[in-house]
C-alpha cells in the first residue's frame, strides 16, 4: 500500500493510552463499529490486517483494535438459527473475539450471553441500544429502549451477570436519545456503568436524526464527564484519522468507534492505528491497490458464505465505496454492480486504468448511509412514561423477531 510522502518512520508518543475493556488491553484505541451486513468475519479480517500495519508504522507491536461483529438477535442465537451461528464465527486468530447482541428482554439477553460464554464463543459482548430502523424501534427495541430505564438496566444487568463469571466484558452502544425532547444518554450511561458495563459507546445522534445532519460530539464530552469509572467511546462522522484525533481532542473520549468511514476503505485502520501511535503516515492507494483489496474482500466473502454466487452478490454493495472518487465510468460501475463470479470481477478490474492515483478529496469525506431526519416509529404511548405498561411488556417480547440493520 502506498503511503503519503510525509510518513513518519521513527516511533513516536502515543496520543492515548491503550484502551482497557475489562481484561482486554486494546493497544490502538479504535473500535470497528458493528454494521449489519458488513462487519462479518471477511470484512473484519481485512480491517484487522490493516490495523496491524498501522501499529507497525507507528512503531508499536501487539494486538490492534477491537473489531465488533454485526448485530445478532439474541433470540435467533438462542434458537441457533443457521444465520446467527454463521454470524458469530470468528477467524482462529481473532483476539479478542467480539460479538454484538441485540435484545429487548433480560431473559433472552441473559440466555444468549450464557450460551456465548459457556460455549467459549466470544471474548467480548457489545449490546446494541442504538438501532434507529423503524421495524426495530416500532417494537421498542434499539434506540427506543434506553428510554425505558428499568428495562434497559435489567438487560445490561442480565448480560453482565451471565458474562462476569467467565470474565467476558459487556459494553453498551447507544445514541443520544430518541429525539431532542427525549434525551437518554447521560442517564443510560450512568445506569450502564453502575450495572457493570465495561465501557459505553455513544453515537452522537438521536434516533430521529437517523444518519442525517452531524453527530454532536459535545454529547460525547458530556458523557465522558458523567461516566468516570469505565471508558467512554465516541462515535459518529469519523471519516479520516485526523477526524478521530480531533474527536479525542474535543471530547476527551477514551477511544473511537468507526463505522461508515471504513466502508470500501479498510486501510483506514492503518491510518487510525498510525495516528494514535503518533505517526503521520497515511495510506493513499492507487486504483491497482484498491482493486486488489476489493478482489481480496470478494474472495473472503466467497469463503465466508461458502458459495461463490452469494459472495459475489455480497461484494456488489461495497464496489461503489471502494471506487469512490476514481474515474470509473457509469457503464463499468453498472457492470461491476452485477458481478456474479470472481472471474468476471477479475475481467472487469483488468479493463480499468489501474494506474490512477488516490483521488484525495474526491475519495475523502462521507460515505455510506446519510438519509434525512424523521419521526421515530415507536409503540403506542411509549413516551408517556419511562416505565413499561402491561401492554408494552407483552408486546416487547415480540420485538426480537426478524430484525436486521443498525
Ligand atoms: C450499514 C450499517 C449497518 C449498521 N449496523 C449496526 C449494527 O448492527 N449495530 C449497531 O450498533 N450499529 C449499527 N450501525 C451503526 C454504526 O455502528 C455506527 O454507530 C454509525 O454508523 C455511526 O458511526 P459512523 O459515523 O462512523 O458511521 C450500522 C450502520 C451502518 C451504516
Amino acid at each position: 500500500m502506498s503511503t503519503a510522502p510525509d510518513s513518519a518512520t521513527a516511533p513516536s508518543t502515543p496520543i492515548l493510552p491503550p484502551l482497557q475493556i475489562g481484561k482486554h488491553t486494546i493497544d490502538s484505541p479504535v473500535v470497528l463499529a458493528p454494521m449489519a451486513g458488513i462487519t462479518n468475519r471477511a470484512f473484519r479480517r481485512l480491517c484487522r490486517q490493516y490495523g496491524q500495519e498501522g501499529l507497525r508504522a507507528g512503531g508499536a507491536t501487539g494486538a490492534s483494535s477491537l473489531y465488533v461483529s454485526e448485530m445478532i438477535t439474541s433470540r435467533a442465537l438462542v434458537e441457533r438459527t443457521p444465520i446467527s451461528m454463521r454470524l458469530i464465527e470468528h477467524d482462529p486468530d481473532e483476539e479478542p473475539r467480539s460479538i454484538q447482541l441485540y435484545s429487548v428482554d433480560p431473559v433472552t439477553a441473559g440466555a444468549a450471553v450464557r450460551m456465548l460464554v459457556t460455549e467459549d464463543r466470544t471474548d467480548h459482548i457489545d449490546l446494541n441500544f442504538g438501532c434507529p430502523v423503524p421495524k426495530v424501534t416500532r417494537k421498542g427495541g434499539g434506540a427506543a429502549l434506553p428510554w425505558k430505564s428499568t428495562l434497559f438496566a435489567s438487560i445490561v444487568a442480565a448480560a453482565v451477570r451471565e458474562a462476569a463469571p467467565y470474565d467476558v466484558p459487556v459494553t453498551v452502544k447507544m445514541r443520544v436519545g430518541i429525539d431532542d425532547d427525549h434525551i437518554t444518554f447521560l442517564q443510560a450511561g450512568k445506569i450502564a456503568e453502575s450495572e457493570g458495563a465495561a465501557a459505553v459507546a455513544l453515537h452522537a445522534r438521536t434516533a430521529s436524526q437517523a444518519y442525517s445532519g452531524h453527530a454532536d460530539w459535545s454529547r460525547i464530552a458530556a458523557l465522558k464527564q458523567a461516566v468516570t469509572t469505565v471508558p467512554v467511546l465516541g462515535n459518529g462522522d469519523i471519516w479520516s484519522a485526523d477526524d478521530a484525533l480531533r474527536m479525542v481532542a474535543e471530547t476527551s473520549c477514551d477511544g473511537v468507534v468507526v463505522g461508515r468511514g471504513c466502508l470500501g476503505r479498510p486501510w483506514l485502520f492503518t491510518d487510525l492505528a498510525a495516528a494514535f501511535a503518533g505517526s503521520s503516515a497515511r495510506v493513499e492507494p492507487n486504483l491497482a491497490e484498491v482493486s486488489s483489496v476489493l478482489r481480496e474482500h470478494a474472495r473472503l466473502l466467497v469463503e465466508f458464505h461458502g458459495d461463490e454466487g452469494r459472495g459475489c452478490r455480497d461484494i456488489r454493495k461495497h464496489i461503489a465505496w471502494y471506487f469512490k472518487g476514481f474515474a470509473v465510468g457509469g457503464q463499468m460501475r453498472q457492470q461491476l454492480g452485477l458481478v456474479d463470479s470472481l472471474a468476471s470481477l477479475d475481467d472487469l478490474i483488468a479493463s480499468l486504468d489501474l494506474s490512477q492515483p488516490w483521488p484525495s478529496e474526491a475519495a475523502d469525506g462521507q460515505r455510506g448511509r446519510a438519509g434525512s431526519a424523521r419521526k421515530v416509529a415507536l409503540p403506542e404511548f411509549w413516551l408517556d412514561s419511562q416505565e413499561l405498561n402491561d401492554e408494552q411488556r407483552a408486546m416487547i417480547a415480540l420485538a426480537e423477531e426478524s430484525v436486521s440493520g443498525g
